[in-house]
C-alpha cells in the first residue's frame, strides 16, 4: 500500500512546521504548499516535498492537489476570504479524502470571523472534513510581543483582567496530524485549547520565574496598546484585529477549557511555562 499525500497549507507559518513533523512521523508522504520552494526551510525540505502554491493563484492549485488524500487548510491572515473560499471548492471538485481546517475558537457561534463562513462552504463540499477551532496560540507571545519582553520586561497586551486559555501551536500540529491520519474524525469539530487559562499577570509570573527576572504586566489601555503597535510599524490593520482579539480575553469569553486536545494526542497539553522554557533564550533580555 502507497503512503497516503497531505498537503500541507501554511507549511511555513505558525502551525504548519509542527503539522509537518508530526505527519512525517505517521509515514505520510508530505507536501508543503509555499509560495517558495527554493526557500523552504530545510526541516520542511527534509520532512517531504514543497509545492509551489498560492492561494491568489489559482494556475499552482492542480499541481499542488494532483494524487492528493488529505489536506491541511490555513486561512492566512492577509489571504482574501473569497481565495480561500474557492480553493475549498476546487478541493471538493479534485476528490480529496479528508480536510483537516485551522479555525478559532467560538468560530460556530460567531458570525463575524471568516473562520464561521469558512467552515459551512468547507462543509458544502462533502469532503470528510474536522475543524480545529483552536484558542489562543502561545506563540503570539513571541511572534507579537517578544519586543516588549526582551526590551522592556514587560507583557504589554490589553487584556484586562480576563483570563485565555492558551493552546500550543504544537499541539495543535500534532492534533491535526492525528485527525488526518486516524478514523473517527471525519464531519467533527474539536476546540484545542492548552490545560489552563491564565489571566496575563499570571502569564507575567510564569516569565519572570522562568526567565530569573522581573517580567511586568502594565495592564495597558487599548489605546495605549494601539499607540505602541503603530510607533513600532505594525500595519493599522493586524492592530485593529488583535485589539479586537485582546477585547474578547478582557470580556472573559477566552477563558473556556476542554478536555479535546488531551484526548487527540493521548497526553496533557503543553502549559505555558513549558513553552517559555522551551524560548527563554528568544526572551533574554537584549544587552
Ligand atoms: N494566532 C492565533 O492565536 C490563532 C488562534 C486560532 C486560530 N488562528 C488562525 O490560524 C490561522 C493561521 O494564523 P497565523 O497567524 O498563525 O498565520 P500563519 O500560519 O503564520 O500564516 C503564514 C503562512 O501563510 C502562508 N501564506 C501567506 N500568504 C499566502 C498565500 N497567498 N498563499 C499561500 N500561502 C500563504 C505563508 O507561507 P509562505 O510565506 O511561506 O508562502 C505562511 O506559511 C488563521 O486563520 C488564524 O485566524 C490563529
Amino acid at each position: 500500500m502507497t503512503a497516503p499525500v497531505v498537503l500541507v497549507t501554511g507549511a511555513t507559518g505558525t502551525v504548519g512546521p509542527h503539522v509537518v513533523a508530526a505527519l512525517s512521523d505517521r509515514a505520510v508522504t508530505v507536501r508543503s504548499a509555499v509560495r517558495d520552494p527554493e526557500a523552504v526551510p530545510d526541516e520542511l525540505a527534509a520532512a517531504g516535498t514543497a509545492v509551489e502554491f498560492d492561494f491568489a493563484k489559482p494556475e499552482t492549485w492542480g499541481a499542488a492537489l494532483a494524487d492528493v488524500d488529505g489536506v491541511f487548510l490555513v486561512r492566512p491572515p492577509a489571504v482574501d476570504e473569497a481565495d480561500l473560499k474557492a480553493f475549498v471548492d476546487a478541493v471538493g471538485r479534485v476528490g480529496v479524502d479528508r480536510v483537516a481546517y485551522l479555525s478559532t475558537l467560538g468560530a460556530e457561534k460567531n458570525v463575524l470571523v471568516p473562520h464561521h463562513r469558512i467552515e459551512k462552504r468547507i462543509a458544502a463540499t462533502g469532503v470528510d472534513y474536522t475543524f480545529l477551532r483552536a484558542s489562543f496560540f502561545v506563540q503570539n507571545l513571541l511572534e507579537v510581543h517578544r519586543a516588549d519582553v526582551v526590551e522592556r520586561d514587560e507583557i504589554f497586551v490589553p487584556a484586562g483582567r480576563g483570563e485565555t486559555s492558551f493552546v500550543d501551536a504544537r499541539d495543535v500540529g500534532e492534533a491535526a496530524a492525528v485527525v488526518l491520519t486516524e478514523s473517527g474524525h471525519a464531519d467533527r469539530a474539536y476546540d484545542l485549547t492548552g490545560p489552563e487559562a491564565l489571566d496575563y499577570e499570571q502569564v507575567a509570573a510564569v516569565f519572570s520565574d522562568v526567565l530569573g527576572r522581573p517580567i511586568t504586566y502594565p495592564n495597558p489601555s487599548l489605546l495605549a496598546f494601539a499607540r505602541r503597535m503603530r510607533r513600532r510599524g505594525t500595519p493599522l490593520g493586524f492592530v485593529v484585529l488583535t485589539c479586537g482579539i485582546y477585547t474578547t480575553a478582557r470580556l472573559g469569553l477566552a477563558d473556556r477549557v476542554t478536555d479535546d486536545c488531551r484526548r487527540l494526542l493521548g497526553r496533557r497539553p503543553r502549559r505555558m511555562r513549558a513553552f517559555v522554557e522551551d524560548h527563554a533564550d528568544d526572551f533574554a533580555r537584549d544587552s
